[in-house]
């Protein structure tokens, strides 16, 4: 099973405790690795975080330059955390606008953990969807592949996550109700789940709800389900 998560509502939790903004960031990392571990523990198959989308570089400076070292921090003292539950990390996203340092440590933990047969965590950062398929589009025109050869496989193929499975759950939390240009083509049948819980108070018992809610849902992909196959055959 794979997940997805938009992370959001950092900002409001922080105003309502009366805090800064980027004290919301910084509780929003705790819970990033205590949902890592529950799900490594529930031995799910994929973890995919939304940590920085191509929209939020309209933010201002000094929150972008405090998301960028509280990223570089978090994949630095995470490895001994990674390595102990088995983690294997990828990173999707475009590399330009990411501070050097940030992707020298975010390749040097990928490479680290590339071996691992755990959970794949993959970190969304400075993704956003239209980007990335514009740049598959991109990548199959000067790969000059035939227009009859170009199907929905070849299309995956050229997105970040090629290698990667479509998330069956969607959650996100803060109560918007959009995708917010995160795995669009991906997303095209995973189950979605909204919380008004802000991501600093997101945890094991919400994501518990989260997977009870999926697990009630019948997925039928523009089909019928079993029950209603069989009430149209008798
Ligand atoms: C999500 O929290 C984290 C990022 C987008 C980096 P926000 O910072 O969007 O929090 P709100 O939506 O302002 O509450
Ligand atoms: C989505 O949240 C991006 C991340 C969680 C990283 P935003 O807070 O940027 O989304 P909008 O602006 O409310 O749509
Ligand atoms: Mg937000």
């Amino acid at each position: 099973m794979h997940i997805a998560i938009i992370m959001d509502g950092n900002g409001r939790w922080a105003n309502r405790q009366g805090l800064p903004r980027h004290e919301g960031h910084r509780a929003g990392a705790v819970k990033v690795r205590e949902i890592t571990e529950e799900c490594a523990k529930r031995r799910l198959e994929q973890l995919t975080l939304y940590c920085l989308s191509s929209e939020n570089w309209k933010r201002p400076k000094t929150e972008l330059d405090f998301l960028m070292q509280l990223l570089k921090e978090y994949i630095v003292s995470e490895r001994p955390t990674m390595m102990h539950h088995n983690v294997r990390l990828s990173v999707i996203g475009q590399r330009s606008g990411i501070p050097d340092d940030v992707l020298a440590e975010m390749d040097k933990s990928a490479a680290m953990t590339a071996d691992n047969t755990g959970i794949r965590l993959c970190l969304a950062i400075n993704y956003g969807s239209r980007g990335e398929i514009t740049e598959a589009v991109r990548k199959i025109v000067s790969e000059k592949i035939p227009a009859e050869k170009i199907d929905e496989k070849c299309v995956s193929q050229h997105l970040y996550t090629a290698t990667m499975p479509d998330p069956d759950l969607l959650i996100r939390t803060a109560g918007e109700m959009r995708l917010s240009n995160y795995l669009l083509w991906q997303s095209s049948y995973s189950e979605i789940w909204v919380t008004e819980k802000c991501w600093p108070e997101f945890g094991a018992p919400l994501l518990e709800e989260a997977l009870q809610a999926y697990s009630k849902r019948t997925r039928k992909y523009g089909g019928l389900s079993d029950a209603e196959r069989q009430a149209f055959n008798r």
